[in-house]
């Protein structure tokens, strides 16, 4: 029972006030250019990225990134040994997500491209290449790739931008790009 019961009780058959049909109107047609926005920005605005998705079992995804490091490691870094993997240029790359890495560092050419297929081994992380800005949700269950044509050398940082947990803020990974 509300405080101020409604005197007519047939309110929702009363004519709408014309200010709330405006605003009704300007919504309307503000979500119409919204959603005819998303396909234009897709086509024109090279912002979005041109992903396909597959479905992969999360245990034969972590396979492939092994299958991958086993054959191109070129060096292990740091105190965990983690991987630096140098894939041919052209071909398919595996980036497992899990808790709390991101597995193995990979080592690029410039102006060669990769097909990066990125999915996860628990749950949902982000792939978030910096400083470029990629950001790239990542799920168990999914493979996602991107194919990527690096432009620049460095040493890029993958971060993850999804929480994931208690060591979420520590869930980096490396990417190198070389002559
Ligand atoms: Cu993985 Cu946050």
């Amino acid at each position: 029972m509300a405080i101020h019961p409604p005197e007519n009780k047939l309110w929702w058959n009363e004519p709408i006030e014309k200010t709330e049909i405006i605003w009704v109107g300007l919504c309307l047609i503000w979500a119409l250019i919204m959603f005819f926005m998303m396909p234009y920005w897709h086509l024109f605005g090279e912002q979005n990225l041109t992903n396909e998705a597959y479905k992969v079992e999360p245990e034969a995804h972590v396979e492939r990134a092994e299958a991958m490091a086993d054959k191109y490691t070129v060096r292990e870094e740091g105190d965990t040994g983690i991987p630096v993997v140098r894939p041919p240029a052209g071909s398919d790359v595996f980036v497992v997500a899990r808790l709390w890495e991101w597995w193995p560092i990979l080592e690029l050419e410039k102006d060669k491209t990769y097909r990066l297929h990125l999915s996860s081994a628990d749950w949902m992380h982000g792939w978030s290449l910096q400083p470029t800005n990629l950001n790239v949700q990542v799920h168990p269950g999914y493979d996602f790739v991107v194919t990527v044509t690096p432009n620049q050398t460095g040493e890029f940082a993958v971060v993850c931008n999804e929480f994931c947990g208690i060591g979420h803020h520590t869930m980096l990974g490396k990417i190198y790009v070389v002559e």
